[in-house]
Formats: structure tokens, C-alpha cells, sequence
């Protein structure tokens, strides 16, 4: 079996088409969708980030403002700042880039950011909320992960989803969606991780494998069911002397092998990273309906 790909720019591009749309008529009735980024200091991968991030607020016609400030900024400064957007009606959603400066409380900072216009998801009542089925932002990169799940024609229903890794954004929070009584979901959901004595005994047994664990490649051909539907989340810099940047980039699976016996796979890149900026945005637009409408 050769695996169909699924390609996360193509997802991508079709949930931002309706998006579009979406914020015109939220503008018609006079809500109006707006993200704030706040960025402390230069780490060249979060400047890149927050810059895509800012280019699909311009796509979209959703108002965005980044605020910058230096490396060396006070945790609370910070504070005041995320204060001042949970109080600005400009703003639907907030997000502090991640990760802080080691001075600066991350979780504090979190904490601090209003839930209902948390669009990472992040906010403890938000994680309580997911948890419990109820509505709430939730995690981009697991609801981009889901997306492409349905987008693809693979509902996880009655599926047992195999995940490999347990972070706080992908692992635990995508286990939580994926096993709600809901459309998208009601799968069986094993959670794995890199403690596990025999990770392949596990992913043998997956339907759909999901594998978010940051370590290249650790998923090979022989831990992989014939016909398994593979979601690779990783995005790992691997030393490459054949190529000018000296690095590429590769997933958490053995791509080439195992898209000869996966039913469908995602690639890396051009697979799960481009929906989590695009989740984001959808997040930041669903924000503003649920506010606009209290
Ligand atoms: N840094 C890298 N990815 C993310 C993300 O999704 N959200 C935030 N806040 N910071 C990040």
C-alpha cells in the first residue's frame, strides 16, 4: 500500500477560504476579530512565528497588533501588558510567544491571559473545560490535528488512536478531544510516551497514530500497522551538510518507509505545522463570536 498524503497547506488554505468569510460576516454585525501577540525578546524562531502569524491576520482581514519588547523586560511589565489587552475590546485573543525569558514565570503569564480569549488554549480553566467537554479554545496543533483527521475522511470514531508523547500541547490535550463523546472524536485513545518499555507493542495496535514526541524519526516502518492512518506532528532540525542552511527539517517518523504500508501520512514539512497557525486564527475568530456574544 502506498499512503495517500495529507497535505496540511491544502487543509490549510480551505479553512482559511471559509475564515474569510466568516470574519465579513462577523464584520456586518459589527463584532470584529482582533489578536494580540506579545513577543519578549529576538529568538529568531519566535520572530518567525509571530510573523505568520501576523500575515494570516492580514489574509484574513482580522485586526492584529504585536507588541515587542526586549529580552531583559520585567515578568511585570509582561503582566501589565497581557492586562491591558484582557481589558481591550480590540482583542479577541491574546498570545504571549513562548518560550519566555528564564526570568519570566511562563505559567504566570499564562495564567494571567483572560480564558475567554486564550487562543492557545493553554489557561488551566480552559485545559479543566476541554477535559470536560465543555466549549473553550483548544489547542491549536491538536485541533489542526483533528481537522485533517476529518478533512482526510478519517473520523476517529470507534478508531484506536495511538498518540506518542504527553506535552501539555499536543499529547494530553488532543487524548482529551479525541476521546469526548462528540463529532470528530469518540475515539479510543492510548497515550504513549518515550518511558514506555515496548512503545512498539503500542503503536502496532493504532488505527490512527499520531506521533508528537520532538525525537526525528523514532517512529520506523516495523512499529507501524499495515493500513494505519500516520499524523506526524514533529518538526526536528537534523544536520545536513548537502544543504545550504546545513540542516532539514524531518517528523517524528521514518517518512519514506512507512508511507509504503500507511493508509494515509502526513508530511513534514507542508503536514500539521501549517494548521497550527491557521487554528489559531480560526480560535481568534471564534473567540470574538463567543464574546460578542455574552
Ligand atoms: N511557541 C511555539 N509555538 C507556540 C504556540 O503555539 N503558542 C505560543 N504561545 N508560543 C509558541
Amino acid at each position: 500500500m502506498t499512503a495517500k498524503v495529507i497535505s496540511g497547506k491544502e487543509v490549510a488554505a480551505e479553512i482559511r477560504a471559509e475564515l474569510k468569510k466568516k470574519v465579513e460576516e462577523l464584520k456586518g454585525k459589527g463584532i470584529h476579530p482582533g489578536l494580540g501577540v506579545i513577543l519578549v525578546g529576538e529568538d529568531p524562531a519566535s520572530v518567525s512565528y509571530v510573523t505568520s502569524k501576523s500575515q494570516g491576520c492580514e489574509e484574513l482581514g482580522i485586526y492584529d497588533e504585536l507588541i515587542r519588547v526586549p529580552a531583559d523586560t520585567s515578568e511585570e511589565e509582561v503582566l501589565n501588558m497581557v492586562e491591558k489587552m484582557n481589558n481591550d475590546p480590540k482583542f479577541s485573543g491574546i498570545l504571549v510567544q513562548l518560550p519566555l525569558p528564564g526570568h519570566i514565570d511562563e505559567e504566570k503569564v499564562v495564567n494571567a491571559i483572560a480564558p475567554e480569549k486564550d487562543v492557545d488554549g493553554f489557561h488551566p480553566i480552559n485545559q479543566g473545560l476541554l477535559l470536560r467537554g465543555e466549549e473553550c479554545p483548544l489547542p491549536c496543533t491538536a485541533y489542526g490535528v483533528q481537522k485533517m483527521l476529518m478533512v482526510s475522511g478519517n473520523d476517529p470514531a470507534g478508531k484506536h488512536v495511538v498518540i506518542c508523547g504527553r506535552s501539555n500541547i499536543v499529547g494530553k490535550p488532543l487524548a482529551a478531544m479525541l476521546m469526548q463523546k462528540a463529532e470528530g472524536a469518540n475515539a479510543i485513545c492510548t497515550v504513549v510516551h518515550t518511558r514506555a518499555h515496548d512503545m512498539s507493542y503500542y503503536t502496532k495496535q493504532a488505527d490512527i497514530l499520531v506521533a508528537a514526541m520532538g525525537v526525528p524519526e523514532a517512529i520506523k516502518a516495523d512499529m507501524v500497522k499495515d493500513g494505519a492512518v500516520v499524523i506526524d506532528v514533529g518538526v526536528n532540525r537534523v544536520d545536513d551538510a548537502s544543504k545550504k542552511s546545513g540542516f532539514r527539517l524531518v517528523g517524528d517518523v521514518e517518512y519514506d518507509a512507512i508511507a509504503e504500508k500507511a493508509s494515509y501520512i502526513t508530511p513534514v514539512p507542508g503536514g500539521v505545522g501549517p494548521m497550527t497557525v491557521t487554528m489559531l486564527l480560526y480560535n481568534t475568530v471564534e473567540c470574538a463570536e463567543r464574546i460578542g456574544k455574552v
